[in-house]
């Protein structure tokens, strides 16, 4: 069995002294065999971050594709590099929905992050109308071959999905452990189609959307879900230790 994938991602929370407090409680005991923990937090809190842990890898929560330029507010892949950043959450359905990113900017993003190296955290998922309108498979399908196009075999295998129902996300509605299955196994399919099976078993998926201690040894016992991704339960240090150790 390959290692599950647990990031916490923080979002807008989070000062560089709020992270230096909580990366003092829990890094020490984020060592884990069977997991790789992980924690997206702000641009600014990035440096502290990085240095203050040993056993948990820190994400950057965005960046843009191109290396430099007019781009007012944006941060660059080399910009992320040069503070020790190795994996990078793209695609978020809050920047989708409230920043306008499209399946299109999440592809450049993707393709410009595995040609530096790094490991995007491509995120997908559908609102609560294209799951009431029974659309979500095809949906999420469509989103996982726009994200990927032109990404080679080869690099396909380093990214990590992380599947996020929007009706989930902060409501405290988590997606049964069975609809999240069947939406990580049709991704996998669907990788399956775009790559080949081999290689879309080795992708690995995470599932997103309230997650907390209480339902993650549910969420991670699917087959086709390999991690979580983790927004409101990663900032109480208690739970965060509970969720990337639950195996324990
Ligand atoms: P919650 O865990 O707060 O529902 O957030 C999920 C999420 O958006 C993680 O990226």
């Amino acid at each position: 069995m390959k290692n599950k994938v647990i990031f916490g991602n923080w979002k807008m929370n989070g000062t560089n002294a709020d992270i230096k407090a909580f990366l003092k409680t829990v890094d020490k005991k984020a060592k884990n065999d069977k997991v790789i923990a992980g924690l997206a937090v702000p641009f600014t809190a990035l440096e502290t971050a990085i240095k203050k842990a040993k056993n948990i890898k820190i994400a950057a929560e965005n960046v843009h594709w191109a290396e430099n330029g007019a781009y007012t507010g944006e941060v660059s892949i080399p910009m992320l590099q040069e503070l020790g950043v190795e994996y990078v959450v793209i695609g978020h359905s809050e920047r989708r929905e409230m920043f306008g990113e499209t399946d299109e900017a999440v592809n450049k993003k993707a393709l410009a992050l595995l040609k530096a190296g790094m490991v995007p955290i491509l995120c997908c998922g559908e609102t609560l109308e294209t799951y009431e309108n029974k659309k979500t498979n095809k949906f999420v399908s469509d989103q996982i071959k726009k994200g990927f196009k032109d990404i080679s075999a080869e690099d396909a295998k380093k990214v990590i999905i992380a599947y996020e129902p929007i009706w989930a996300i902060g409501t405290g509605k988590t997606a049964t452990p069975e609809i999240a299955q069947d939406v990580c196994a049709t991704i996998r399919e669907t990788l399956g189609k775009v790559y080949n099976k081999t290689i879309a078993k080795e992708i690995a998926i995470q599932y997103g959307g309230s997650v907390k201690p209480a339902n993650i040894k549910d969420l991670m016992k699917q087959k086709d879900i390999d991690g979580a991704l983790v927004g409101g339960a990663s900032l109480i240090a208690e739970d965060y230790l509970e969720l990337i150790n639950y195996n324990k």
